[in-house]
């Protein structure tokens, strides 16, 4: 009897050490997984064209190259860090894509969508460059109403926000309005801290404005610059800001104008590595504030 009750509470005694013990080990093992899984996620950087994007790769360390689709991703580091170029081809629908399928793929901590631009701000020059404090989509308008004869007017178009609501946007009045994206603190502040570094033009904060759409007249150019405050125009960074914005991926877009239709700013496709060289700067003081 005695010994019977001395076998039971032994039998407990075991039982209870391993299922304590089985709970500190839950309890501790996703967290240190956290903890190495933050310190290695990686930066991405996308760039459109080749002129965007490889300059870039090629100043990465321990590079290896993977594809998904047509978008091709330079994975090495820089300082040591983790960072990838997303090589994302040009538009909005590519670069969606791209934006996606690199998050579920790379977990990346941080995206910089970055390339040339076309100036919708007069004071701005070739080889200025725009920080994304905000970016838009200026290809979502709703027309007018007008019935068969009565001719078309851009003019009147209105801004419409896809991510206003689940339901219809061309029924939806709270719809009527422009969608920002704002650009992250910290990508920012790292973008501010290394301002200094970049001589050829201004680094200033602005709009920029995207749709697969090249603006060649004036007067629409003015119209956007008016209506949403655009510094420039491009075709990718809505994209790419709509989606990190889905999965909560800190973004910024950084543009250099490559041409600038206002003031008669003429086309300069060395623009692009100016820019890359201006991004690397970014990305290694950002690395600085992702080790603290
Ligand atoms: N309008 C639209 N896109 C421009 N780009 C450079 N300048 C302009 C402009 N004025 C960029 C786009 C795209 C490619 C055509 O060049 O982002 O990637």
């Amino acid at each position: 009897m005695k010994n019977n009750l001395l076998k039971k509470y032994t039998i407990v005694g075991i039982l209870t050490l391993l299922l304590v013990s089985m709970m500190a080990a839950c309890s501790s093992a996703p967290k240190k997984e956290t903890a190495e899984k933050k310190a290695q996620r990686p930066i991405m950087v996308q760039g459109p064209m080749p002129i965007e994007a490889e300059h870039f790769a090629e100043r990465l360390k321990n590079v290896k190259e993977e594809k998904s689709g047509d978008f091709v991703f330079y994975i090495g580091t820089l300082d040591d860090y983790p960072v990838i170029i997303a090589k994302t081809g040009k538009g909005m629908e590519n670069t969606a894509a791209a934006t996606a399928i690199a998050i579920e793929k790379y977990n990346p901590i941080a995206i910089i969508n970055q390339g040339t631009s076309g100036g919708h701000d007069p004071d701005l020059n070739v080889f200025d460059i725009v920080l994304g404090k905000r970016t838009t989509n200026l290809g979502s308008l709703k027309t007018a109403d007008k019935a068969e004869n009565e001719g078309i007017d851009p003019t009147i178009w209105k801004p419409m926000d896809l991510m206003a609501s689940e339901g219809s946007a061309g029924e939806d009045p709270n719809a009527e309005k422009p969608r920002f994206y704002e650009g992250d603190k910290e990508l920012l502040a790292a973008a501010h801290a290394v301002k200094d570094t970049y001589t050829k033009g201004k680094v200033v904060d602005g709009t920029i404005g995207s749709a697969d759409v090249w603006n060649n007249e004036v007067d629409r150019i003015k119209w956007f610059h008016k209506k949403y405050d655009t510094s420039v125009e491009e075709m990718e960074g809505a994209a790419a800001a709509q989606i990190a914005k889905a999965y909560d991926v800190p973004f910024l877009g950084i543009r250099v104008l490559s041409n600038n239709k206002v003031n008669g700013g003429k086309y300069n496709p060395n623009t692009a590595t100016a820019n890359q060289g201006y991004v690397y700067e970014v990305v290694k003081q950002y690395i600085t504030t992702v080790n603290k």
